[in-house]
Formats: C-alpha cells, sequence, structure tokens
C-alpha cells in the first residue's frame, strides 16, 4: 500500500482536502499556533467496508466483522507487537481519513432529541478526526493484526494500538448523557437492522445496469445495503423526503424511491449533476452523466441534493 508523504504540516486541519495524506498534521487549539503535533500511520485497516453507510456504527453493532491491521514494515513493529497475544480487546486509535471537515453540532443516527455537540458524540465529523474502536483481537501474524467488530473503512489509517484493560476500561454503570433519553430498559436502541426488503422497477433495474457498464460505482450494491437498513430521512445516511416520495444520494446519483410496508421500491435513477454543471468540463465522470441524461431525460425538476453527512 502506498505510504503517504510526510505532511508539510503549516495548513489548518479544515483546509486539508478530502482523502487527506494518512500522515496527518493535527493542530492542537490549546497550544500556540506554532506548536504543531505531527502523526504518521503505523499502518492501515484491510476491511470489507469500502462507503462509510457500509460500515457499523461502532463496534458493537458489527459484531464479527472480520479486519485486519496491516503495520509498515520497516519500523520494529513486529517487536512492538510481542506481548499482545492474550489480550482479548484492543484500543485501535485511528484517523477518519474520509470525512472532509468537522461541525461543532451533528446529529447522531440514535439521538431523538436532535443534534448534539461533536465532544459528546463519537461522530466522525471532530477538529481532529480521530477514531477509537475496541475491537477483538483475532489473531498475529507478522505484522498483521487480525481483529473483529470493526467499524473502519477499508484503508483507515491506524495510529495507535493499545490493549483493552477491563478493570480500568470498563465502566457498565456510567450515565450516558443525552443518549439516556433514547435508551429503554436501560439498553439504548439497536442500531439499524437489515430487514427493509428493496424492490427495483424496471425502469430504474434498467438504469442501474448501465450505470454499471459505465461507472465504477457498485451503485445497486450501494442502494441496496443502504434502504435494508430503513428508509427514514437522514443527514448521515444521504436519505430525505421529498414533495412526492424519497430521495437517496449515492455519490453523484439520485435515486428516487417509494415506501410500502417495510419495502423500499426504487423507482428511477437521476444525474446529480445540474444541466449547467453538464454542459461544460471535460472530466470523464461527466461523460458518463451527459450520456445517461440523453438516455434518459430528467423526469422533472433536477433532484435536489441531501445533504452531505
Ligand atoms: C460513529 S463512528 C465511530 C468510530 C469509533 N468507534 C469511535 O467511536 O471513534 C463509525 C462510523 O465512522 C465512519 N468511518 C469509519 N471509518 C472511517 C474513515 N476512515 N473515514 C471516515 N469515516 C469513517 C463509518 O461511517 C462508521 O459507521
Amino acid at each position: 500500500m502506498k505510504q503517504p508523504a510526510r505532511a508539510a504540516g503549516s495548513r489548518d486541519r479544515e483546509s486539508i482536502p478530502r482523502k487527506t495524506p494518512a500522515t496527518a498534521v493535527v493542530t492542537a487549539a490549546a497550544q500556540a499556533a506554532s506548536a504543531r503535533l505531527v502523526i504518521d500511520p503505523i499502518g492501515y485497516v484491510r476491511s470489507s467496508f469500502l462507503a462509510k453507510v457500509e460500515a457499523g456504527r461502532q463496534p458493537a453493532a458489527v459484531r464479527g466483522a472480520a479486519a485486519r491491521i496491516e503495520l509498515l514494515p520497516g519500523r520494529h513493529f513486529e517487536h512492538a507487537l510481542e506481548d499482545l497475544i492474550g489480550w482479548e480487546r484492543l484500543w485501535v486509535i485511528f484517523w477518519f481519513h474520509h470525512n472532509n471537515g468537522w461541525r461543532p453540532k451533528v446529529l447522531p443516527p440514535r439521538s431523538t432529541t436532535g443534534r448534539k455537540g461533536v465532544f459528546a458524540t463519537r461522530a466522525p465529523h471532530r477538529p481532529n478526526p480521530i477514531g477509537l474502536s475496541a475491537v477483538r483481537l483475532v489473531g498475529i501474524e507478522g505484522l498483521t493484526v487480525h481483529i473483529e467488530d470493526a467499524d473502519m473503512l477499508d484503508g483507515t489509517p491506524v495510529l495507535d494500538i493499545k490493549p483493552y484493560v477491563a478493570y480500568t476500561d470498563s465502566h457498565p454503570g456510567a450515565a450516558s448523557g443525552w443518549l439516556a433519553a433514547a435508551t429503554t430498559d436501560g439498553a439504548p436502541p439497536p442500531d439499524p437492522q437489515p430487514a427493509w426488503r428493496v424492490a427495483l422497477e424496471p425502469l430504474a433495474q434498467e438504469q442501474v445496469a448501465w450505470i454499471g457498464e459505465h461507472d465504477t460505482l457498485d451503485l445497486a450494491g450501494r442502494i441496496v445495503s443502504t434502504l435494508t437498513l430503513g428508509p427514514e430521512p437522514h443527514p448521515y445516511r444521504r436519505i430525505r423526503r421529498l414533495p412526492e416520495g424519497m430521495l437517496l444520494a449515492v455519490k453523484d446519483w439520485r435515486v428516487k424511491f417509494s415506501v410500502r410496508g417495510r419495502e423500499a421500491r426504487v423507482l428511477r435513477i437521476d444525474s446529480g449533476y445540474r444541466t449547467a454543471q453538464l454542459a461544460g468540463g471535460a472530466d470523464p465522470a461527466l461523460e458518463v452523466h451527459r450520456a445517461f441524461v440523453a438516455r434518459w431525460p430528467r423526469s422533472g425538476r433536477p433532484s435536489p441534493a441531501p445533504d452531505e453527512r
């Protein structure tokens, strides 16, 4: 895997582009502007989650999800791994490398009482996008650490690994702040489970097949993996209600669907680009969308883009 160059580091976190190099410069707000912390990844997560909507919200929501951490060679990490076998759980500290900024207030999926301050959540959109997951240690082979219960995307840079020490890290009776309002019988509501049926109308099937041939995106897979978790509007999952139905955004495609009982019925796909955007530019992605719109002219008003996560 490509190891990114060491970051120069004079930029603020907010100006680091999306898919930032994994070597991250973290500006500590509490320190003088000149004092920076430079962090190098020790390795990368390999998991089956390619998109944010596919990953579990927390390790407990993806019990058994297998992944591995591939540590970088030439850094003496084989010695650093010694004595880790025998620990059942590990803290993995990682970098949310797919974030493109942070928000002071976020809407957690399990909040029943609106937005929350980001420091009172485990949301990825943090000023320093550092993630923390207690995963299960399955085994170690050389520089590869096999884990389960991983909620990280494929390619996630890993910053550190520490043993989960039950006697000091576990506080099962601790109060849960705003989450308590969403709690029933002492247990938080479960994360959404794949329980919805997803059906594609003939037009949507034809469009999805065409996109499969002309775009690298597995649109059908993404539609199914998102909507089987339920069609409720949520910016995190890029679903919103329209006057005439529901809309799911998957990258730059807009998926119109309706809901009946526990079935989401996909009606048609539209391009997420506006006509003016499609008029110019030699970007190959735009070519695909131009050809799509020529074949399936828009159904009406251009679909609005659901809130980005
Ligand atoms: C709510 S966060 C919790 C992560 C960690 N357990 C924590 O508490 O810090 C989990 C979500 O982060 C997102 N995610 C995982 N890896 C990511 C990455 N490398 N970049 C951006 N988002 C990521 C996925 O959407 C996943 O569902």
